[in-house]
């Protein structure tokens, strides 16, 4: 062998030093460490039940690789370049340390079947891992909602003012937003849960091997039915990236909100000391670094995305040397969100709440037209009329520097006669909000159900 490579066979010169570091995966593959050794495992026992090596062989490779395992966990193993990727470095650690034998490990694997398994346990734990913050900020949003139901807020289109709505309701949309986020990341779990182990290089292997076991090993509900695809597939790391991109795009608006919301111009929230910092020339500064950043993370989290799909648009099958780049945006993926999720768990849960700022806010803007309107509508104006009626009486109120619930029977009456005693019953925050009951409304009691409803879900669930 012209070198320590475990394929050097076929060579009679040694790899060129700059050529090995440009194509090592070592330094962010190696972050896969567990799964490969978790994988090798099941591989070697499947290997001594199938009678391909002894029993014997494969009780040495196992507490060979189980001692590998804890020298990485002790920080106590030399990751090499030379051996390029996380599958080698372990497989002739294995060596070094069992002898010969440890060479019957690849026995009917390959490292394109070996990659696409490890790559699949890793973000399968990952996965738990994200729901469980998810799981965190959805709590931490349904408790602020809950603790701040009585706060009315401006509601907006346009970035307009447009009717009053419930903080709390305001509140209950991002968490919708999660739930369907949550059920995306399932779904990818779902459809990851196939053995890729067996595909062999590309086209299967001729050892007698049992894919069932080892899928039963490691707890897969099943196994991928076409080796040349099983090799050639990243559909699940896209798919990953796509379901993170969204979640991002919502955590983004949200940033967005609180970033505007903690302005001293909105002024309708303060986010804790803990999640913001000071300028450095500016003394009055509070600068809400944590939503800025989570924002500025979104984009980072598209380009993982647009880089895997880039990435595999043109790859003929099966197996090529570019999927290598899939690890550096998956994982950057997986950072990120798990980052940007722990931190606003916290963020929300510490949120201090400006109701009266809120208020102020909300009735200013005439954001109970729209109630005026639907008030001559029930009196048996149609809608267009109505709302006709209510632009002249907004238009009054403009000129004349008045709210709308500051008018007089006699002024409302100028724009319609049908106007009573009973609108002003209808034109105060608390009224414009309650009156929207129905399922999905603002409606204190339809907040409060939909509240009382996600909690059961959440615990059905649990
Ligand atoms: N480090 C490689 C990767 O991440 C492992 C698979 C290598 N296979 C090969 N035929 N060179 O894709």
């Amino acid at each position: 062998m012209a070198q320590d490579k475990l394929w050097g066979g076929r060579f009679s010169q040694p790899t060129d030093k700059f050529v090995e570091e440009f194509t090592a995966s070592i330094a962010f593959d190696q972050r896969m460490y567990r799964y490969d050794i978790q994988g090798s495992i099941a591989h070697a026992r499947m290997l001594a039940k199938q009678s391909i090596i002894s029993a014997a062989d494969a009780e040495q490779i196992i507490s060979g690789l189980e001692g590998i395992l804890a020298d990485i966990e002790a920080e106590n193993f030399d990751f090499k370049v030379s051996l390029e990727d996380i599958h080698m470095n372990i497989e002739a650690r294995l060596i070094e340390r069992i002898g010969p034998v440890g060479g019957k490990l690849h026995t009917a694997r390959s490292r394109n079947d070996q990659v696409a398994l490890d790559v699949r346990l890793y973000l399968r734990d990952e996965l738990q891992a994200i729901a469980v913050y998810l799981d965190a900020l959805q709590q931490a949003l349904l408790d602020q909602a809950e603790a701040n139901l009585a706060v009315i807020m401006p509601g907006y289109t346009h970035l307009q003012t447009a009717q009053p709505v419930l903080f709390a309701h305001h509140l209950l949309a991002y968490y919708e937003m999660f739930r369907r986020d949550a059920g995306r990341l399932a779904d990818v779990a779902k459809r990851l849960d196939e053995l890729p182990l067996g595909a062999g290089a590309l086209a299967g292997t001729t050892f007698p091997i049992d894919r069932e076991y080892v899928a039963e090993q490691l707890g897969f509900a099943g196994v991928t039915r076409n080796s040349l695809d099983t090799v050639s597939d990243r559909d699940f790391a896209i798919e990953f990236c796509a379901a993170a991109s969204i979640l991002m795009m919502h955590l983004s608006r949200l940033s967005e909100e609180l970033i505007l919301w903690s302005s001293a111009d909105f002024n309708f929230v303060e986010l804790s000391d803990a999640f913001c910092t000071g300028s450095s020339i500016m003394p009055q500064k509070k600068n809400p670094d944590v939503p800025e950043l989570v924002r500025g993370k979104t984009g980072r989290v598209y380009g993982n995305l647009m880089s895997l799909l880039t990435l595999m648009k043109s790859l003929p099958l099966a197996y090529n040397k570019d999927m290598q780049e899939d690890k550096e945006p998956l994982f950057d993926t997986i950072d990120t969100v798990k980052g940007s999720l722990k931190i606003f768990a916290d963020m929300i849960a510490k949120l201090r709440v400006k109701a009266e700022n809120m208020r102020t806010a909300a009735a200013r803007g005439y954001s109970t037209a729209t109630d005026v309107a639907d008030y001559v509508v029930r009196k048996g104006l149609p809608f267009r009329q109505a709302h006709e009626v209510v632009g002249k009486t907004v238009r009054y109120c403009v000129e004349t520097g008045k709210d709308i619930p500051e008018l007089s029977l006699a002024e409302f009456q100028q724009f319609s006669p049908l106007i009573e005693a009973d609108i002003y019953d209808f034109v105060t925050l608390e009224a414009s909000v309650n009156a929207r009951r129905a399922t999905g409304g603002t409606a204190r009691e339809a907040v409060e159900r939909e509240i009382r409803r996600a909690r059961q879900e959440r615990q059905a669930k649990s």
